[in-house]
C-alpha cells in the first residue's frame, strides 16, 4: 500500500469491481468486462490496482506478472482526475511490485492515436519496439508495442 498526496494506491478487492468495470467502460476504447476484470482478481500472476482518492476510486492498472515478463493491460483515470500523477503512482506501483517478482522488463501494446498514453510510458523510459498491424478493432487501428527494461 503506497499513500502520496493523499492518494491511496492498493490491491483492488471483489468490491471494487463495479466501479472499476465503471471507469474501464468510460475511459477505454476495448474496455474489460465486469467478468474478465474479477477472473483478474483470482490469477496468481494478475495484479489489479486501484488509486483511491477520499475512499473514492478514480483510477486502476491491471497487469500480469510472468516473470522475467511483466505486462501492463490497462491503465485508466477518471477524467477530472488526471495529470495529477495518478497514473504515474499507479503504474511505479506495478513496476516495483513486477522487480520484487524477479522480473526484467515491462511490455504493453498502446493504440497509435493515444498519446497522453504514450506519452507516459515514454516519460518511465519505456521504448518502442515493433508495430504490430490492426491490433486493434472499433475503431480498427495498429498498435505500438513497447518495453521498459529494468
Ligand atoms: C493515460 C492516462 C492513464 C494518464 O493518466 P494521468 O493520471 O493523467 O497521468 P499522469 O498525471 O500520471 O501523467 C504522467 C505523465 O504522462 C504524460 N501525460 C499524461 N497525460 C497527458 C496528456 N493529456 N498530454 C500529454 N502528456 C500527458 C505527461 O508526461 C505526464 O507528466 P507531467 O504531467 O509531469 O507532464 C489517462 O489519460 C487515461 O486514463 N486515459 C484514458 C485511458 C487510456 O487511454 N489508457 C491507456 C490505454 S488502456
Amino acid at each position: 500500500m503506497i499513500l502520496n498526496d493523499d492518494v491511496l494506491i492498493r490491491v483492488a478487492t471483489e468490491t471494487d469491481i463495479d466501479v472499476i468495470a465503471r471507469i474501464s467502460k468510460e475511459n477505454c476504447i476495448n474496455p474489460w468486462t465486469k467478468e474478465q476484470l474479477q477472473q483478474e482478481l483470482y490469477y496468481d500472476f494478475a495484479l489489479l490496482v486501484c488509486a483511491v482518492v477520499k475512499k473514492k476510486i478514480v483510477g486502476f492498472i491491471s497487469c500480469h506478472i510472468t516473470e522475467p515478463e511483466a505486462h501492463l493491460n490497462e491503465i485508466a483515470v477518471e477524467g477530472a482526475f488526471r495529470r495529477k500523477h495518478i497514473a504515474t503512482q499507479l503504474l511505479s506501483y506495478c513496476i516495483e511490485n513486477s522487480i520484487s517478482h524477479k522480473c526484467e522488463y515491462m511490455t504493453l501494446e498502446v493504440r497509435q492515436s493515444n498519446t497522453e498514453a504514450i506519452s507516459l510510458y515514454s516519460k518511465f523510459g519505456f521504448k518502442e519496439l515493433t508495430i504490430r498491424k490492426s491490433l486493434y478493432t472499433n475503431p480498427n487501428e495498429d498498435a505500438i508495442v513497447m518495453r521498459l527494461d529494468y
